[in-house]
C-alpha cells in the first residue's frame, strides 16, 4: 500500500560532464523542480545532484538516492542519447531490477512532435523496490513535454510500488488511478 502519512521525496538528478564540471548551467535539472512545482499538489521535498555522465555514477547516485535517501522517485535528465558517455539508460538499468518500457515508448512517441532526433534518445524508466526513476533527455524543451505525457500514470505508479502517496493538481496534469473492483 502506498503510505499516505509522509511527503515525497523525489530526487532530479542531471548527467552532465559539462554541468558538472561548472563549465556550463544546468538549465534541465531547474526545469524539472519548476515543473514539479506546479504539478504536484501533495507535498514532496528535492534531492538535487549534479553528477558526470557515465555508468557507475548514475547508478551509484541512484542506488544512494533509492536506498540511503528514501527518494520515491527520481526524474533523471541527460545522457540518454548514443554519444560514448551516454549511459544514463544502462545506468538506470543496473540501479533498478523492473523496467517500465510504456514510458520510453510514451515520451519518444510524443517527443517526435517536437524533433526528428527524439528516436536517438535511449531514454527509459525502471523501478528499484518502492523507488521509480524516469530518464528525460538532456535538452530543457523536454522536459515538459516528456513530463507532461508520463506523469498521468506516476501516481498510481507510485502506489503499485509502494512509494508515497502523490497526487497531481488537476488544474495542470490530471492523473489517473484506476477505481478499486
Ligand atoms: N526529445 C525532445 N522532446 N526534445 C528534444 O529536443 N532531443 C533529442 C532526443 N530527444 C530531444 C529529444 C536528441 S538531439 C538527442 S541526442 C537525444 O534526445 C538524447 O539526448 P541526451 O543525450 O541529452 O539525453
Amino acid at each position: 500500500m502506498a503510505n499516505e502519512q509522509r511527503a515525497a521525496i523525489i530526487g532530479v538528478v542531471t548527467a552532465s560532464d559539462r554541468a558538472s564540471a561548472g563549465l556550463y548551467e544546468d538549465e534541465s535539472g531547474p526545469a524539472i523542480e519548476a515543473y514539479l512545482r506546479v504539478a504536484l499538489a501533495t507535498p514532496f521535498r528535492i534531492e538535487r545532484r549534479i553528477i558526470p555522465d557515465g555508468f557507475e555514477s548514475v547508478r551509484d547516485t541512484l542506488i544512494d538516492l533509492a536506498d540511503n535517501v528514501g527518494c520515491d522517485l527520481i526524474v533523471t535528465t541527460g545522457g540518454t542519447g548514443p554519444s560514448p558517455r551516454d549511459l544514463t539508460p544502462e545506468a538506470t538499468r543496473a540501479a533498478c531490477p523492473r523496467e517500465l518500457p510504456g514510458f520510453g515508448e510514451l515520451m519518444r512517441q510524443v517527443s517526435l512532435t517536437q524533433t526528428p532526433t527524439a528516436i536517438l534518445s535511449r531514454q527509459l524508466a525502471a523501478h528499484r523496490g518502492k523507488c521509480l526513476v524516469i530518464n528525460l533527455p538532456g535538452k530543457p524543451r523536454a522536459i515538459e513535454l516528456c513530463l507532461d505525457a508520463v506523469m498521468p500514470a506516476v501516481p498510481y505508479c507510485l502506489d503499485l510500488i509502494g512509494a508515497a502517496y502523490v497526487e497531481t493538481d488537476p488544474s495542470r496534469v490530471e492523473s489517473f488511478r484506476p477505481k478499486a473492483k
